[in-house]
């Protein structure tokens, strides 16, 4: 069981140290070379025999492992996010770690305002995972299946906790995708 215990407030904590700007909060955080993930998950069908069910993207870069015994992971989504939304109503979810040639599909999975990702996903190569129902992307580095053990509030985003069902690599041997001062980089 997760516990979240709050930090106190330093009480010589310099007068700057809640003062900085959205500007120079981002300019420090793009300075930290991630790598990037597709977060996927499966909605389910509202009713039998409904309208039928959808898969939903997002692509991440707030994503880390967290615990080894039991294995946790943890995703930052933007609270209000559609990934968010479903996160809050179904457990089951599923991380693909993009390779270089992956660009393409980091960007169209971060478009803001989408209403749909069905045709996001209906020329993309991949399988069903078989714990989550979310997509697993062929070509990934690695693939991972979570079910959620807990959420924090976290300002504007939710700290998705998850314990890893399953693990895979589809393509071990590829280049990571990164996202380093606002763009995407391949290494070397
Ligand atoms: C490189 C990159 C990394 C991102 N990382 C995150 C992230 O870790 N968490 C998050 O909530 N949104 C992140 N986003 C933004 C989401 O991808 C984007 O808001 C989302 O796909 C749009 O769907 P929405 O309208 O439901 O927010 C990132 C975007 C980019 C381009």
């Amino acid at each position: 069981m997760l516990k979240t215990t709050p930090v106190p407030a330093e009480p010589d904590a310099s007068p700057h140290a809640e003062g900085v700007s959205n500007d120079e909060f981002r300019a420090a955080m793009s300075r930290l070379a991630a790598g990037v993930c597709l977060i996927t998950a499966h909605e389910a069908p509202t009713a039998p025999g409904g309208p039928r069910g959808e898969d939903v993207g997002m692509t991440a870069t707030a994503f880390l492992s967290v615990s080894l015994e039991p294995p946790l992971v943890l995703v930052s989504l933007r609270e209000g996010s559609r990934m968010d939304d479903l996160l809050a109503e179904q457990p089951l979810w599923a991380v693909s770690v993009l390779a270089d040639h992956q660009l393409q599909i980091a960007g169209r999975f971060a478009m803001k305002g989408r209403i749909s990702d069905r045709l996001l996903f209906a020329d993309l190569p991949y399988v069903r995972g078989e714990a989550s129902g979310a997509p697993l992307l062929n070509g990934a580095l690695a693939t991972l299946e979570c079910r959620t053990e807990n959420r924090v509030e976290a300002g504007d985003h939710t700290l998705v906790i998850g314990r890893v069902l399953t693990a895979a690599l589809p393509s071990p041997d590829s280049g990571p995708l990164t996202y380093f001062r606002g763009r995407y980089r391949h290494l070397g």
